[in-house]
């Protein structure tokens, strides 16, 4: 029998009832598909700083680095929001994709049948979406030098740093290429190249990498542009290759085309090593210990990790076939709630999808 070691990291705010969600469902897919997983819990994020004073402690990282997978719920709370900028939560995040040097973060956007009326854009716009966000997720101006603040001074100055060398834009382009092969064969690589320097190489390097694919057929877009495409016609794209900072604020605006960003999934990518497979949702403290929350990104990432991770595809399959028939069957979360379905807790819709693997 298989057997994978993977670390669940649940984090904060709604992480703790996700997780419990995807270890049942995980349980009961290994049992069906015949393969042995053991789900090791570690502490992350603000529970963690809570204990030990560190959002990504070593013992947690190390974990990570150890096992097959990593399946992570969600980080933050605004009650860390005074700490320093190392001790929070999204600077753990930040340190683990670092220390596993993820610098691929895949994230599809698929409409769901079912779904097609929860969107906030016309059924006719969002109905053929079916695109891949591929974010580069370990430089740019998230992890850029020089930062900081100068305080010393009457007026007050902070500062950021955008930079990108030509072989981290090559490494994420040969992704995007490889994912795009598998789909459409279309990229659009989103920059801002009518400004910013730093963009300028991202268009020229990108170019010149797509140009080796004869198969591929590339375009650029400004962000901005981008931004308005996404909502006007989001059926015109396939693989979305951008930057850091870029993807980040576009793949939250695409999440919206599926109707919540509780339904977006993502995998954060080496090229070779365990991933990180996580929700694109944060940990939603306003709801958080209500059982309200919507446990399907996670479930979807769940799947990510089986398919890419652990190579467990059949089992991936049927845990999206088994979403699909509760959302079919009308069952939703409150943040899909449409007046005429059934609105079931975080737990409650985790059991009916458990019944239907
Ligand atoms: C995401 C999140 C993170 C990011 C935050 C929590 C640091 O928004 O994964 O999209 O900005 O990358
Ligand atoms: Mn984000």
């Amino acid at each position: 029998m298989k057997k994978y070691k993977i670390v669940l990291l649940s984090g904060d705010g709604i992480g703790p009832e996700i997780s419990e969600v995807s270890k049942k469902v995980l349980k009961k897919l290994s049992k069906n598909h015949n393969f042995d997983i053991e789900i090791i819990e570690k502490l992350f994020g603000g529970i963690a700083y809570e204990k030990y004073g560190t959002p990504a402690p070593d013992e947690t990282l190390d974990q990570c680095k150890k096992c097959d997978a990593v399946l992570l719920a969600c980080v933050g709370d605004i009650k860390y929001d005074s700490l320093a900028r190392e001790l929070r939560p999204e600077s753990g995040l930040l340190k683990l994709r670092s220390a596993l040097n993820l610098f691929a973060n895949i994230r599809p956007v698929k409409i769901r049948k079912s779904l097609l009326d929860a969107s906030s854009l016309k059924k006719e716009i969002v109905e053929h979406v079916d695109l891949i966000v591929v974010r580069e997720l370990i430089g740019g101006i998230y992890f850029g030098k020089p930062r900081g603040q100068i305080t010393n001074t009457k007026i007050q100055k902070a500062f950021n740093t955008m930079v990108y060398d030509s072989a981290e834009i090559e490494r994420i382009t040969e992704i995007a290429i490889k994912i795009a092969n598998q789909r459409n064969k279309k990229i659009c690589s989103v920059d801002k190249s009518n400004v910013l320097e730093v963009s300028q190489l991202w268009r020229d390097t990108v170019l010149k990498i797509t140009s080796k694919d004869k198969n591929i057929s590339l375009s650029n877009m400004y962000v901005d542009n981008a931004a308005m495409q996404l909502v006007r016609d989001p059926g015109q794209f396939d693989v979305i290759l951008t930057s850091n900072l870029f993807g980040d604020i576009l793949s939250d605006l695409a999440a919206m085309l599926t109707g919540s960003i509780g339904m977006l999934p993502s995998a954060s990518l080496n090229n070779s090593g365990p991933g990180v497979f996580e929700p694109v949702h944060g940990s939603a403290p306003d709801i958080a210990g209500k059982n309200i929350a919507n446990p399907l990104a996670m479930l979807l990432s769940a799947s990510m990790m089986l398919k890419i991770g652990l190579s467990e595809e059949e089992a991936a399959e049927n845990l999206e076939t088994a979403i699909d028939k509760v959302l079919s069957k009308g069952f939703r979360t409150a943040d899909l709630a449409d007046g005429s379905s059934e609105v079931l807790s975080c737990s409650e819709i985790g059991n009916k999808i458990i019944d239907e693997i």
